[in-house]
């Protein structure tokens, strides 16, 4: 396993990061605990999780209900020195309008429940999941500066932030000693590449941290669907995943074929393919893969640190 420095920091993560969002939802403890044991032995010391995450995100409930947190407590005793946590606040935890977004009042509770989950005394990394244009910039550092120094988080990160947003929060950090967001976590895959624009130049100037999400574009880069009406039993999209249907456009069933035999020259899986395309990007610190079986670990561990040859990377980019 690979493992890089989380943006201008000392800690170093693995670059491929064990992603929750599928515990306690699309998979039951038992499956989730098997995935997190597994990515424990293959080395990968990064995990990436939210309040949010678990039943909760599913359409006929309105708010998060901690599934996923709770699991990674349950499941993470005797291991948690080792691993670096990642978790995020901000989306809704409840009826109430102050139960999401990135309020003082909002944050200083939501804290001690996700701590309180997650069975430990601190968070490694505390992400903002998305940024809330109701709060100003200036509440939401000066809290998790206080959190930083009350020791109960570490570093502090953004997700889902446009540059100008990042850009932004670098600014009154700097102007008023607050803490600053380390890294930055986007959606970032061969089929959705909006990230190359804004997000990675920023990063790159920045020496921010990525952490890229939906490296295997939700399951449309593993290969296993042939069409939108044709969905496999198991598959996240056959359990109603509806983030996956954008992904469903005849132009990426077509550059998922191109990618394949790719992947066949390179005797290597499409999800690896894939996955190592990411990897060789120098912007990105480590991708976040959401599995939902040990086999995929197993099959990401084993494409950690693949020497990537330069020609690949044009060869790929030469699929329309
Ligand atoms: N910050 C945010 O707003 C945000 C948003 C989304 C995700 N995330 C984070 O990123 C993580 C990953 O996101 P994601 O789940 O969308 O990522 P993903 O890795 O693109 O998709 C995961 C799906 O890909 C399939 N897959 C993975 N490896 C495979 C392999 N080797 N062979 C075959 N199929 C494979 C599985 O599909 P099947 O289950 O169908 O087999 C799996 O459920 C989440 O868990 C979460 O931690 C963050």
């Amino acid at each position: 396993m690979k493992y890089r420095n989380l943006g201008k920091t000392g800690l170093r993560v693995s670059n491929i990061c064990l992603g929750t969002m599928a515990f306690g939802r699309w998979i039951d403890e038992q499956a989730s605990a098997e995935i997190l044991a597994q990515s424990f032995d293959a080395g990968i010391n990064l995990i990436d999780t939210a309040n949010f995450y678990g039943k909760g995100q599913d359409e006929s409930f309105k708010y998060g209900t901690g599934e996923a947190e709770e699991i990674i407590g349950k499941h993470l005793k005797g291991k948690r020195d080792k691993v670096v946590l990642a978790t995020k606040v901000g989306l809704p935890m409840g009826q109430y309008v102050n139960d999401a977004g990135l309020s003082k009042f909002h944050m200083m509770r939501e804290v001690e429940n996700s701590l309180k989950r997650l069975q430990t005394d601190y968070i490694d990394l505390y992400q903002v999941h998305r940024f809330d244009k109701r709060t100003p910039l200036e509440e939401t550092l000066s809290a998790l500066t206080d959190l930083v120094r009350q020791g109960k988080v570490r570093y502090i990160g953004c997700s889902n932030f446009a540059a100008w947003q990042m850009a932004k929060a670098e600014g009154i950090s700097a102007l008023n000693h607050l803490e600053r967001f380390v890294s930055s976590q986007s959606q970032y895959n061969l089929l959705s590449r909006e990230l190359e624009n804004e997000i990675i130049p920023f990063c790159e100037s920045e020496k921010m941290g990525l952490l890229v999400y939906s490296p295997m574009a939700r399951g449309m880069l593993s290969g296993k669907y042939k069409s939108k009406d044709d969905l496999p039993e198991g598959s996240r999209a056959a359990k109603g995943e509806e983030l996956i249907q954008p992904y469903f456009t005849e132009e990426n069933f077509n550059r998922v074929e191109r990618f394949k035999e790719i992947a066949k020259e390179q005797d290597v899986s499409l999800s690896q393919l894939s996955l190592a395309w990411l990897l060789n990007q120098p912007a990105v610190t480590s991708a976040i893969l959401g599995a939902s079986k040990t086999e995929h670990v197993l099959e990401a561990a084993r494409i950690s640190d693949w020497k990537w040859a330069e020609e690949l990377k044009e060869q790929m980019s030469l699929v329309p």
